[in-house]
């Protein structure tokens, strides 16, 4: 499998083969980081710069540990620390990068975005969230899913929340590519763009995929092995859109009795980060606002034993790994 120089920009450009493969390799830099093998060969002497015009933990702290571990040197730009967007154009800031950097990471807004500066930079562009797509967090997914069920393919994931954007979106189209069985369940309203649903339907019919998009809990959930949830209102989204969200989310909160028709050992994830309790100012504000204190999902499923979110989190590190040095790494 050769992905070297190729840029990681969302899961439509991927095979199943190489998604398969990029799982593995993420289990196996796992492995070996477990075992105290010394990983500094693997990225010698790169260099690598991480744009974030939004905020991030899992992320930019996955990229630079990995990065140190496998020997590269990071410069981490901030939401206002370049002059990108406001004083110089992505394709100019590409061209610079470019001339520096053996490797760029961006997170922003559009997916145009990242799709110029990989356009222009001549070097492998990693996307690391767009409103669109998140595609590293897809690897780090599917290899926990392999970790606590053995395989992917049959699983039957189920989506709930706001489907229509980053993670519903790339959750979908990861889900067809393996073969899995795909459900958004939620209000019609936030299910995703009916071309995309049309793409993965078709490429479900060649993997043995199925996408199914319900409003109903009950067979939404039913003999679920996973259940997933995000935030109900994303980073840039303006705050007015809360109560809108609440009130059209709430039915699909994840709680016990989502679970209650789920398999007996179905797992909850979440990309994180989450509002299962009071102790974030937003979920204060909230929980004010409007009386709740929790949203997408109940402290109780959140803590519980289903619950392998900071598996997926810590999975975020070795995954990003395993694209950093499928993309660019030595030998
Ligand atoms: N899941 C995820 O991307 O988290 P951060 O926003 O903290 O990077
Ligand atoms: N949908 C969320 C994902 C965070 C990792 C957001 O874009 O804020």
């Amino acid at each position: 499998m050769d992905l070297k120089g190729k840029n990681f920009l969302k899961m439509l450009d991927f095979t199943p083969e190489e998604i398969n493969y990029l799982i593995d390799l993420s289990l196996k830099l796992k492995a070996e980081k477990k075992q105290g093998k010394s990983q500094k060969a693997y990225m010698a002497g790169k260099n690598i710069a991480l744009i974030f015009e939004k905020t991030s933990t899992r992320t930019r702290c996955s990229f630079e540990v990995a990065a140190y571990d496998m020997g590269a040197n990071v410069t981490y730009l901030d939401p206002s620390g370049s002059q990108i967007g406001k004083k110089e154009s992505i394709a100019d800031t590409a061209r610079v990068l470019g001339r520096m950097y053996d490797g760029i990471e961006y997170r922003g807004f559009e997916q145009t975005k990242v799709e110029a500066l990989a356009k222009y930079a001549g070097v492998p562009v990693w996307n690391g969230l767009t409103n669109e797509s998140h595609p590293t967090q897809m690897i780090a997914d599917m290899m926990t899913i392999k970790e606590h069920f053995g395989k992917l393919s049959g699983i039957k994931f189920v989506y709930m929340g706001d489907a229509r954007y980053n993670m519903g979106n790339s959750l979908m189209v990861t889900c067809a590519k393996l073969g899995m069985d795909f459900v958004a369940c939620t209000n019609k309203k936030y299910f995703p763009e009916s071309w995309l649903v049309e793409k993965c339907q078709e490429i479900a019919k060649e993997t043995g995929a199925t996408i199914t998009l319900t409003e109903d809990v009950e067979s939404g959930c039913k003999d679920a092995d996973v259940i997933y949830t995000d935030v109900w209102v994303s980073m840039g989204e303006p705050d007015e859109v809360w109560e809108e969200r609440i009130n059209e989310l709430k039915p699909y909160q994840v709680n016990t009795s989502a679970f209650s028709y789920a398999k007996k050992d179905a797992k909850f994830m979440h990309c994180l980060p989450a509002f299962h309790d009071l102790n974030t100012t937003i979920g204060a504000e909230i929980n004010k606002k409007f009386g709740i204190d929790c949203m997408e999902v109940t402290d109780e499923i959140f803590e519980g034993e289903r619950s392998i979110v900071f598996d997926e989190a810590e999975n975020r590190m070795h995954s990003i790994k395993a694209i950093m040095y499928a993309t660019l790494g030595n030998a």
